[in-house]
């Protein structure tokens, strides 16, 4: 049977993006015999203008029905101040909460030819390959309560809620030793055990889970300490597994070690290996429509809805090694140009893509 794939487009760049993308797709379809159908539904600003809401009922319906969705980007300027509930960002984290996508797969890996469009020395990240699994339906991010309500002298207050039950910390957990089994079997744990009882009882369970996997190096890391030790030796890890919001910061540091956050793909998965795949990247308002984003991230993340959702390894395989003949072709967008490479556009890098496919 064909898999389903939803694509939500979403805003700013996300259609340019996703179009390059949906080309790849189209190529590996009638080229390499994928049996895919796809559909598409609104999500974001482009829904809360249609339909008066980020994640619309009929959106979330759909989603349920996929087997994978593939997301470009969510947010802009535009809808920054509407109502709280409203606000793209919104639809995005109850999609992912609605779906259970608990573990969020976010691979920074330098590929060799980007090794001068980091800002660090070549020498620090030539060869890094870390991958960062972050959980992503818990943590201060959904705790309850939260708001801003107003005290009764006056005084606004701001709160959220950090907080993680043992469940939530014992799945992620599990899945990131698994994931280290597959790769260099070493495994860093990060939390703020120092100072917040909820990331004390992580570093416990995570400790408690490391004994089922004897073949894993279990070690911990505070979360300021693994901050300054990804810029100062990020080669030091393999896979490093947090919580959703030190994961969220994690994340971005860690993709400039790679040159751009324009590279980086992520998979978000629930229990059966069901995932929304999305560039790590934001809806970057400012160069929307303007064909010069860079869909490197966003292709990338379709190998990785591949691999994961679909068990298509050997066409996600397809699409890297075409990501990376086009590299080591010299073939660039604006944010990882360098001296000496060509620059193209959206279109131009998925066309490229397309064409490199064996
Ligand atoms: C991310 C983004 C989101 C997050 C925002 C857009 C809600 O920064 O996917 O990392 O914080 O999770
Ligand atoms: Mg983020």
């Amino acid at each position: 049977m064909a898999h389903k794939i939803l694509l939500l487009k979403g805003d700013g760049i996300g259609p340019e993006i996703v179009d390059a993308t949906v080309g790849v797709l189209q190529a590996l379809r009638e080229r390499f015999g994928l049996e895919a159908e796809v559909e598409e539904a609104l999500m974001g600003g482009c829904a809360v203008d249609a339909y008066g809401e980020p994640l619309p009922d009929a959106t979330l319906a759909l989603a349920r029905a996929a087997d994978a969705i593939l997301l470009g980007a969510v947010g802009g300027p535009k809808w920054d101040r509407i109502e709280r509930d409203k606000r793209p960002e919104r639809g995005l984290l109850k999609i992912r909460s609605a779906l259970d996508l608990f573990c969020n797969l976010r691979p920074a890996a330098l590929h060799a030819a980007l090794a001068d469009a980091s800002t660090l020395k070549p020498e620090v990240v030539s060869g890094l390959d870390i991958m960062i699994v972050r959980e992503l339906t818990g943590d201060i991010y959904f705790g309850q309560p939260r708001g801003i309500e107003t005290a009764a002298d006056g005084e606004r207050v701001g709160r959220n809620t950090m907080v993680y039950t043992e469940r939530e910390i014992r799945r992620v957990a599990h899945a990131a030793f698994g994931i280290a089994q597959k790769r260099a079997r070493r495994l860093c744990s990060v939390d703020k055990a120092n100072v917040l009882e909820t990331t004390e009882l992580w570093r416990e369970i995570v400790t408690e889970i490391g004994r089922d996997y004897p073949d894993v190096e279990l070690s911990h890391m505070y979360v300021d300490n693994a901050a300054m030790q990804l810029v100062r030796a990020p080669k030091q890890f393999d896979v490093i597994v947090t919580g959703n919001i030190f994961g969220d910061i994690l994340s971005d540091l860690a993709s400039m070690l790679t040159g751009s956050i324009g590279m980086l793909p992520s998979a978000s998965l629930d229990a059966t290996g069901k995932g929304m795949f999305e560039p790590c990247h934001g809806s970057a308002p400012d160069i929307a429509g303007q064909d010069k984003a860079n869909p490197l991230a966003t292709i990338l993340s379709l190998a990785m809805l591949l691999r994961y959702s679909l068990n298509e390894a050997e066409q996600a395989r397809r699409v890297e090694a075409a990501v990376s003949a086009v590299l080591d072709g010299g073939l660039r967008t604006a944010d990882i140009q360098s001296p000496g490479s060509k620059v193209v556009g959206t279109r131009a890098m998925g066309a490229a893509v397309v064409a490199a496919l064996r």
